[in-house]
């Protein structure tokens, strides 16, 4: 077995120079379009209209270069951006005074979640794109929950466990074909050109906001995305609940239980959160492949078929980010493959088959074959699962 040193999430970036969104807002078509996808976010999503920003206490962390915070700045917020990578800050305060609005910011303080210190609570706490990824994850949400005023809002994004799967597919994928190209280095030339040879057609038919190197380099062979790095909506409403906090919404908009109640019929906090996480099961096969499928159509995921993915999520961090897996451990499970196989949506049916075909062809020492296993798929190489996900929640 190699022991490979543990780097942080922002060891990773600062090593690699690498800002992982760069969102071109600088001209009128890219702001624009950064407007667009960020009140979509909000309103129609997490349903937050823009006066829950306008004058409002604004805390983001890990702002990286402060393009979304810019949106809400632009809005009327007050905004207070921590940041610990400092490379990044010069392209933020450059952004700012560009815009005019540099007199937004509050604070702009140089540090990470847990060296920041705060005396005082805020109406809004922001973190987006990096908690999952960090080894006190809880302690940083718990953080997070306890600077929000009563009453208050907080906004987090998770990589999601289940519906990492895609992403992890293309990286077990990517691995194998590396394996067999010989590209040691996952993060050189080769290992990008190779990137693009196998995946940037299908990921230009994504309406992504980075471009392909940022995603390889941030998803496709970040260590972080992986077993470690991933998270799910039972350990965050647990987190949530220890900290006197309830969930509010998220994005993907998938939670119901709201739907069709009488107001004066108020569910507790913690059953309310029981129903939403009974209602998750519902949902298993969209969060895995991304793809909205008809009620009743598939039941609720069995135990056995969960951590069925979670095994499988395991092995193929192992086999991707370390020696200890190897790839004819790979397979393809069974309590999922016949759990999905008895969908009454067709499309989840081939999805199954696919898989199953992708871990058969993973197998062969020949790098063509493997290749033209992926390439040669019709749903694998559409389905991008359900990766980010948003919860946004309010505060007793
Ligand atoms: C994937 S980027 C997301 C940037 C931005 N929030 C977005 O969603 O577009 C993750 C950001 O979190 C920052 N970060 C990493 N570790 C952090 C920590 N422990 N505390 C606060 N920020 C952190 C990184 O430097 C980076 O700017």
């Amino acid at each position: 077995m190699t022991t490979k040193k543990e780097t942080t999430l922002l060891e990773y970036y600062q090593e690699h120079e690498l800002n992982p969104v760069p969102i071109d807002v600088e001209d009128q078509v890219g702001w624009k379009d950064h407007v667009i996808k960020r009140r979509n976010l909000y309103e129609k999503h997490l349903m937050l209209p823009t006066a829950c920003f306008r004058d409002r206490a604004v805390i983001e962390f890990g702002c990286n270069s402060g393009e979304n915070a810019l949106y809400l700045a632009a809005l009327g917020a007050r905004l207070t951006l921590v940041e610990p990578n400092g490379q990044v800050l010069p392209r933020l305060r450059n952004l700012y005074e560009r815009f005019g609005l540099d007199s937004r910011i509050e604070a702009l303080v140089n540090t990470d979640i847990a060296g920041f210190e705060a005396a005082r609570q805020y109406d809004v706490v922001l973190a987006e794109g990096f908690l999952s990824a960090l080894a006190e994850r809880d302690q940083a949400a718990l953080k997070l929950c306890s600077l929000v005023k009563p009453g208050g809002l907080g906004v987090i994004s998770f990589d999601d466990r289940y519906g990492s799967l895609m992403e992890l597919l293309r990286q077990m994928i990517f691995r194998r074909v590396r394996q067999l190209a010989a590209v040691e280095d996952p993060h050189g030339e080769q290992s990008l050109e190779l990137a693009r040879s196998l995946f940037s057609e299908d990921f230009g038919r994504l309406n992504a906001s980075r471009p392909f190197a940022a995603w390889w380099e941030d998803v496709l062979v970040s260590p972080f995305v992986s077993w470690k790095g991933l998270w799910c909506y039972h350990e965050v409403l647990t987190l949530l609940e220890q900290a006197d906090c309830e969930f509010y919404s998220s994005s993907p908009r998938w939670v119901s239980v709201d739907n069709f109640t009488w107001y004066k019929n108020v569910a507790e906090r913690n059953c309310r959160h029981e129903r939403i996480l009974k209602e998750w099961n519902n949902c298993f096969a969209y969060f895995l492949t991304g793809l909205v499928i008809e009620a009743g159509a598939i039941g609720p995921a069995p135990a056995e078929v969960v951590e069925s993915v979670d095994e499988l999520i395991k092995k193929i961090s192992g086999f991707v980010f370390s020696d200890d897996v190897l790839v004819d451990e790979l397979h393809w499970p069974e309590p999922l493959g016949e759990y999905l196989g008895g969908c009454r949506d067709a499309r989840i049916v081939a999805v199954s088959r696919e898989m199953k075909a992708m871990f058969e062809a993973i197998q062969a020492d020949d790098l063509e074959k493997v290749r033209a296993g992926y390439q040669q798929t019709k749903f694998l190489r559409n389905l991008w699962g359900t990766h980010g996900h948003y919860i946004s929640f309010v505060k007793a």
